[in-house]
């Protein structure tokens, strides 16, 4: 196929060198978006008196057909043109002959291009926004039915204070609470149409931008026109939210991972979501979430290779610029596949719940709880805190815990110990009277689940 540009040229482009400049192969998925911006193009240049109103509605029937052909899978996507947009104009022109060729008046491939991703990642972003809410409704759901499941939290990965399984999870409907934020943050400030901007300096035509991007429904234009085509920070906002969203899935991931091992056996992952061994008979593998750990990576790259690109470009577009799209759309689509992936798999695991509470026996959880008994008695915080440093010093040299550790033991270390003590430690008490705003008893949780109950309802979730 000609190039629409080869007038200027006495030979043609070398064959790998077209493959190699050629952007069709990733682009074409953004088809919609470039016949949308086109239609908005046409209706402008009309409305403007820059093209008539009958070459308008000659646009507008033959871009509906492409649109139409395409989704229908009547027409496919020819590999020869050179990206999506000139592969529209130029089926557009085989359709309706030279009225085609008056679509690009006053526009260029630079600002078409820019126009096309953020239209592209408003409609990804939404998905994405969505599949965040049902996984925050799906934890939220999951703590609502093991509200009085208690579990070690840890420190270090070390056992440090009881806590209940529903405080523990909630912590991360709060993390993707952000990540959803983050996310419509970063669309707000990609909320202003660049088209106009043409390929770097504005037009000699009278166009009329603002109509152009309200009937793309942006609440703004790009006001430099510089700006307009070189920027890609939208880009790079989104790829770093998909980015903190991998590593809040990445974490979760990894707790998964540890929960579902003999070691910890807190939960059991679904058989829908496992995987078993090729040669181990007995094995039940996490491997969705480790896949989900896994890709976590690739986001981070494909943050970090459009950071690299665009380091050092001078303004305005270069063609370094095209690489932008494989690396944006690489991130969405692991982030969709993940959190696909994802959400079923936490709504199909189960709460072991008597391994949580086993667990939460051991390791002298409610140490900083006897602590608190002797402080309660009028002793400083730091003396007491001592006390029970050797009293658990004790109960490991004697192979106890500090719930049977016998009174008159307790009162060898000091005498204002008494048998009351039993109710203070045990896993239920230390629980329920983590009563701060914030904390892990159920008056809180109660609080949490609410706040995010009323954040799901506001979106639409209930
Ligand atoms: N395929 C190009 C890209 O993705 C479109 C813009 C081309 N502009 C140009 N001046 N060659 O960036």
């Amino acid at each position: 196929m000609e190039k629409m540009w080869a007038g200027r040229f006495q030979k043609a482009l070398d064959k790998q060198a077209d493959d190699f400049n050629s952007s069709i192969h990733f682009d074409k998925r953004m088809y919609k978006q470039d016949i949308e911006g086109s239609i908005a193009h046409a209706m402008m240049l009309s409305r403007q008196g820059i093209i008539t109103a009958e070459e308008c509605n000659d646009i507008l029937n033959g871009l509906s057909g492409i649109l139409e052909d395409i989704e229908s899978g009547k027409l496919a996507f020819d590999m020869e043109a050179e990206d999506i947009h000139m592969f529209v104009e130029s089926e557009l022109t085989k359709r309706i002959g030279d009225n085609g060729k008056k679509l690009h008046t006053a526009r260029s491939r630079n600002d078409q291009v820019a126009l096309d991703i953020r239209l592209y990642l408003f409609s990804e972003c939404e998905e994405i926004s969505k599949q965040i809410l049902s996984l925050i409704k799906i934890i939220k759901d999951k703590a609502e039915t093991a509200k009085d499941a208690i579990m070690p939290g840890y420190t270090h990965l070390q056992r440090a204070q009881p806590i209940t399984f529903a405080h523990h999870i909630l912590t991360y409907a709060f993390m993707l609470e952000r990540d959803y934020s983050r996310i419509a943050d970063a669309l707000k400030r990609m909320d202003k149409s660049p088209i106009g901007s043409c390929a770097l300096a504005g037009t000699t035509y009278d166009t009329e931008r603002y109509f152009e991007a309200q009937q793309l429904g942006f609440s703004d234009i790009t006001l430099n026109s510089i700006d307009g085509v070189s920027d890609r920070d939208f880009c790079l906002e989104l790829m770093s939210a998909f980015s903190i969203l991998m590593m809040h899935l990445s974490r979760f991931s990894e707790e998964i991972i540890l929960w579902s091992s003999w070691e910890f056996k807190f939960i059991e992952l679904d058989d829908s979501y496992t995987t078993g061994s090729s040669i181990m008979p007995q094995k039940k593998n996490p491997d969705m979430a480790e896949l989900v750990r896994g890709k976590t990576g690739r986001v981070y790259g494909d943050l970090m290779a459009l950071l690299t690109t665009l380091k050092g470009l001078p303004l305005a577009y270069n063609k370094d610029m095209q690489e932008d799209k494989e690396a944006i759309f690489d991130a969405i689509d692991t982030v969709k596949m993940c959190l696909g992936v994802f959400t079923p798999m936490i709504a199909t695991m189960t709460v072991l719940k008597g391994n949580m509470y086993k667990a939460a026996q051991k390791g002298f959880i409610n140490a900083t709880d006897l602590a608190d008994y002797l402080v309660k008695k009028g002793m400083p915080f730091r003396t007491a805190y001592k006390h029970v440093g050797e009293i658990v010093a004790y109960c490991i040299k004697e192979n106890l815990v500090l719930d049977n550790l016998p009174i008159e033991k307790y009162k060898q270390f000091d005498n204002s110990f008494d048998t009351d003590l039993y109710d203070e430690i045990s896993l239920e008490a230390c629980v329920n009277k983590r009563i701060s705003a914030g904390g892990t008893g159920p008056q809180s949780v109660k609080s949490q689940i609410d706040y995010l109950t009323e954040f799901l309802n506001e979106k639409g979730i209930y």
